[in-house]
């Protein structure tokens, strides 16, 4: 998809809609591609969360009750709109109707974030790695975008993978962006690696993650040495088949799984309940 094709809508708010429960009015939308949308809503002044959590988010469905699904927040602890990335699954009952929102129209948003993929689940590191499919960048938009992330570690690195180049600019902006963000701009310099890669379109970079890594490729033209649990960290989210994968090559490098209640040196989340193959 050319850029002509993306489409932000910032303004003309609609008349409101009927309240919802757990309401959060919608200011922004962007089409990245056919498949893929991103949108920023109000925050509900009492939402606390930490950046990489996720929370449920929906619609009413034609009988008025609630359709919700979890989503991973995709814009950092200290911002004060909240940003979701999404899919459109064209017969997906929540994404099939949320691929509609205009600006002015209300989501639902549960007011309980969770997830695993949380600095308090990592052990002291000097290396982080975000390894990501698809829309699993979502957590990792949010992480990328906190502080926090800066001063624990030396470096970050983010691989992100998709099928077609188009799918990789949402990421891709995000990170551009950073470089020059008046709030933690100084602290990315340096600091902050962005390995994209394609799969099944021409791009510099290709390859799955798990090859990638599983090779030394990765390493190789990073100049980066490979994976220590000594120094390397690792946060995980994809579909299942790639979570075990990428899992397998982790604890092949010695790496072992964390909780928030057993903070170790990676973490996993799925970024969608499905096969995804
Ligand atoms: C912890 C967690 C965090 C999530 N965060 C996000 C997020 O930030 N953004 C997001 O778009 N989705 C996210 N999801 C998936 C989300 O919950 C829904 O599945 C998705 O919005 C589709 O909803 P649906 O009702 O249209 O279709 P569903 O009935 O939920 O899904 C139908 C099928 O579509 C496929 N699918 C669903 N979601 C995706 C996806 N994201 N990428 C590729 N294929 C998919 C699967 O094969 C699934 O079986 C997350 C899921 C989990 C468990
Ligand atoms: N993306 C599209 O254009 C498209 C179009 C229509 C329908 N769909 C459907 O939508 C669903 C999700 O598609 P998606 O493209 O978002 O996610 P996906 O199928 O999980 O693929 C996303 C990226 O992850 C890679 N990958 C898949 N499994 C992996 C594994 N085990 N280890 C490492 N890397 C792995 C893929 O590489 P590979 O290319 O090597 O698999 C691809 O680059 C799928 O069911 C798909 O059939 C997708």
């Amino acid at each position: 998809m050319t850029e002509a094709h993306l489409m932000t809508q910032a303004t003309a708010p609609k008349p409101a809609k009927p309240h919802l429960p757990d309401a959060a009015r919608v200011t922004q939308v962007t089409h990245w591609t056919d498949r893929l949308f991103s949108f920023r809503v109000e925050r509900p002044q009492s939402l606390r969360f930490r950046s990489g959590e996720f929370v449920m988010i929906g619609l009413l469905d034609d009988l008025g009750k609630p359709l919700l699904r979890a989503y991973s927040i995709a814009s950092p602890a200290w911002d004060e709109g909240l940003e979701f990335y999404s899919i459109k699954v064209p017969d997906g009952p929540l994404t099939s109707r949320l691929q509609h929102i205009g600006v002015g129209d209300e989501i639902i948003l549960r007011p309980k974030p969770v997830g695993t993929l949380v600095h308090d689940a990592l052990l002291p590191g000097k290396r982080i790695w975000f390894l990501a499919t698809g829309t699993g960048i979502a957590p990792f938009a949010s992480l990328m975008r906190d502080p926090e992330t800066y001063e624990k570690y030396d470096q970050v690195i983010m691989m992100h993978t998709c099928r077609e180049v188009a799918e990789l600019e949402y990421g891709r902006q995000l990170v551009e962006a950073l470089q020059d963000d008046p709030l933690i701009g100084e602290m990315v310099a340096g600091k902050l690696i962005y390995y994209p890669t394609t799969t099944r379109e021409p791009f510099h970079h290709m390859g799955r993650v798990k090859d990638n890594l599983s090779s030394g490729k990765v390493f190789a033209d990073l100049g980066l040495p490979p994976m220590d649990p000594a120094h390397d960290r690792a946060m995980v989210c994809g579909s299942l088949a790639f979570n075990v994968d990428v899992k397998a090559i982790l604890e092949s490098f010695g790496l072992r799984e964390g909780a928030n209640s057993d903070p170790k040196e990676y973490v996993v989340e799925k970024a969608f309940v499905g096969d995804g193959i």
